[in-house]
């Protein structure tokens, strides 16, 4: 990166020279002056960043101007409401580890058709408790291939199926009126072949060219292949795929359709920026950034997690932060749980989906043992204290089996076999299994597999209604609810992949589009029932039991602040089925991941967890006495305090 002296200097003295200049974009005084602190807060650290990614280009200088010009716009145009939360939240920077917060995602049209629609049912988030909602890709995309929406075409329209820019505002500062966050998506590893760029790219024009990564021949790509993993060895086998209209072939990790960008070159550096500036300014609080490990790519690695990819994220933040403070990031790095951490911090990524422990909880449901999930959220779930796991079970993507085949060994168990093993109990090829999975993406070079389902259906409630036999719906009901009772109190924001609170089931009638029809993930992004929401109220109803357990220990979890973000405690109980972990110190959760009841010591407790005289379940408002063993049964979860605890007092039948 250079002498140091000489680029502390070389900021101050770049600074000092571009301020004048990005002064006139910027009118009214005190915006200026709010501008200037935050630009003058970050400088330093943007310039170092920028400079070893461009730096080497003879015209470094103009793009780091033409980089700040932008931001300065971007700031000019930002809602005068938006630069209030700004002010708000640089106050509170930690507004997202409260124990009020509680996340939900969802499909636009999936889930009420339109924007409008999703609008009109405020009243449910409310009603989930909601503070975060992430709403599935929703902009322009290509009619059929557009992966879900992740194959976006413009970042400025919205998919006119469901709204308009306009209706996307309005929504975001009515969810925000009613305390919820809107969550959505920068895909910014990589455009559909529609985008403006990419159809100019394709007419010939070397500067669009240029914004993705194209070779004349297959030379260049051979030796990268050699390397790289293949996303979805089905659909689009390779990385690269061929344009005969300009006889070249272009980068593409994901599908045939989605072109990776080139951030080797600072102008797309730039126009994404004003991209990412723009979600921004039309009210989006968190940003949930696509596909983080995949945007640098270094010939003879994997291309997957390179300290550039890390530059370009925090260079974004940064420049965030100058114009929409307000805004932090989500990671989304479905990789291996060391690489998963890289992008964890304030100055990078404050949030991060947390795939460890959601595939560790599968694991768990699937050997009835919890040794692997144990030993990995003690090396795994510290994290800095001012950033966030979002922690969920289910998105819309397969359940990839990301744990680090170092911490299985650690125990004695080969993580290849394991996954074997893994594949085959949620396909339901294992005897005695209780889940309905499809297989995703199966290659036959490395043996990799990845599961696609709903929840209800992995935990056993498709399996069972069909047999009708009560005691595996009971057992599949107590799957469910336990491990949504982890994600609920282990720490950092709780993330509802909508629909499970009802515990909806796989739908197979995507095989009949022909579209979707060859990716099994489908089968897991259902339309929302609404018909059978109306039973949510009748507890009598499976889907009633499901969703009013949920909402209660929603209101549990924001009732107690001891289950907000924080230190997360986890040890051996002493019983190889039940998992636990201690909440800032005053928290005891337990979790039974067997059919059958399980005896923890009131010995191995006490080590972790002074017991209070008096004990209260959270879960369910009892008194629980703990005598030398406490019992718990199938599938049982219990959340202990002290009485009194958490306004549990009311609560309370003793
Ligand atoms: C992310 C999305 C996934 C998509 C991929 C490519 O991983 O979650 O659905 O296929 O990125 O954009
Ligand atoms: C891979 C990628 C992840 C993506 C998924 C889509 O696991 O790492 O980003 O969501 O594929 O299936």
């Amino acid at each position: 990166m250079g002498d140091d002296a000489w680029v502390i200097r070389e900021a101050q003295v770049s600074l000092e020279r571009l301020l004048p200049r990005l002064q006139p974009v910027i009118p009214d005084r005190a915006d200026w002056q709010v501008f200037e602190r935050r630009l003058r807060g970050q400088f330093p650290r943007l310039f170092r960043l920028l400079l070893h990614l461009y730096g080497w280009r003879y015209d470094f200088f103009y793009h780091l101007e033409q980089i700040l010009l932008a931001a300065a716009q971007m700031y000019r145009e930002r809602p005068a409401e938006l630069k209030a939360l700004d002010v708000q939240r640089e106050a509170d920077p930690l507004w997202f580890q409260r124990e009020s917060m509680m996340g939900g995602v969802c499909y636009v049209d999936r889930f009420a058709g339109t924007l409008q629609g999703v609008r009109e049912h405020i009243p449910y988030f409310q009603e989930l408790g909601l503070t975060y909602l992430h709403l599935m890709p929703l902009f322009l995309a290509p009619a059929e291939n557009n992966d879900g929406g992740y194959a976006v075409s413009s970042y400025r329209e919205v998919n006119p199926a469901l709204g308009s820019m306009d209706d996307l505002r309005a929504l975001a500062t009515d969810l925000r009126r009613h305390q919820i966050s809107l969550v959505l998506d920068f895909v910014f590893n990589h455009t559909s072949d529609e985008h403006e760029w990419a159809r100019r790219a394709l007419a010939g024009e070397e500067r669009y060219q240029a914004y993705y990564l194209m070779f004349d021949d297959r030379t260049l790509p051979d030796q990268y292949e050699r390397h790289l993993r293949e996303i979805f060895p089905e659909q689009d086998p390779g990385s690269f795929t061929y344009l005969p209209q300009i006889n070249k072939w272009v980068w593409t990790t994901f599908r045939r359709f989605q072109w990776d960008l080139n951030y080797a070159n600072p102008e797309v550096f730039g126009a994404m920026l004003q991209e990412m500036l723009f979600l921004a300014n039309q009210g989006v609080e968190v940003l949930r950034l696509d596909a983080v490990a995949f945007v640098w790519k270094r010939m003879g690695t994997t291309c997957e997690n390179l300290p550039e990819a890390h530059m370009i994220i925090q260079a974004f933040n940064a420049l965030a932060q100058v114009v929409a403070p307000a805004m932090v990031f989500k990671s989304e790095a479905i990789v291996h749980p060391d690489f998963v951490a890289q992008y964890i911090g304030r100055e990078e990524c404050p949030l991060s989906y947390n795939p460890t422990l959601m595939n560790l909880l599968w694991e768990a449901l699937a050997t009835r043992e919890v040794r692997l999930l144990r030993h990995s959220m003690i090396k795994r779930l510290p994290i800095p204290t001012d950033c966030a796991w979002v922690n969920y079970v289910r998105c819309h993507d397969d359940i990839g089996w990301s744990f680090a085949d170092e911490d299985a060994a650690e125990l004695g168990i080969n993580g290849f076999d394991h996954r074997q093993f893994l594949n085959d109990f949620y396909t339901g090829r294992f005897p005695g299994s209780f889940a309905s999975g499809l297989p995703f993406n199966y290659n036959p070079r490395t043996r990799d597999m990845r599961i696609s389902g709903m929840a209800a259906s992995l935990a056993g409630l498709e399996q069972a209604l069909q047999r009708a036999d009560p005691l595996l719906i009971e057992h599949a009901v107590r799957r469910i609810l336990l491990i949504h009772s982890i994600i609920l109190s282990i720490g950092g924001i709780p993330l509802l992949y909508l629909g499970d609170e009802l515990g909806t089931i796989n739908d197979y009638r995507y095989r009949q589009n022909p579209a979707i029809a060859d990716d099994s993930r489908w089968v897991h992004r259902p339309f929302f029932d609404w018909q059978r929401a109306a039973e949510r109220t009748d507890p009598a109803t499976l889907t009633g039991r499901i969703f009013q357990t949920l909402t209660h220990l929603i209101a549990v979890r924001k009732a107690c602040p001891a289950l907000a973000n924080g230190q997360t405690e986890c040890f051996d109980t002493g019983n190889p089925h039940v998992f636990g972990y201690v909440r800032q110190g005053r928290v005891l959760a337990l979790a039974n991941f067997s059919e059958h009841p399980q005896p923890v010591a009131q010995a191995a407790l006490a080590a972790h967890w002074p017991i209070p005289r008096r004990v209260v379940n959270l879960a369910t408002g009892q008194l629980q006495p703990i005598g030398e063993i406490l019992e718990l049964e199938a599938y049982q979860f219990m959340w202990l305090a002290e009485a009194d605890a958490c306004g549990s007092a009311g609560a309370i039948n003793p």
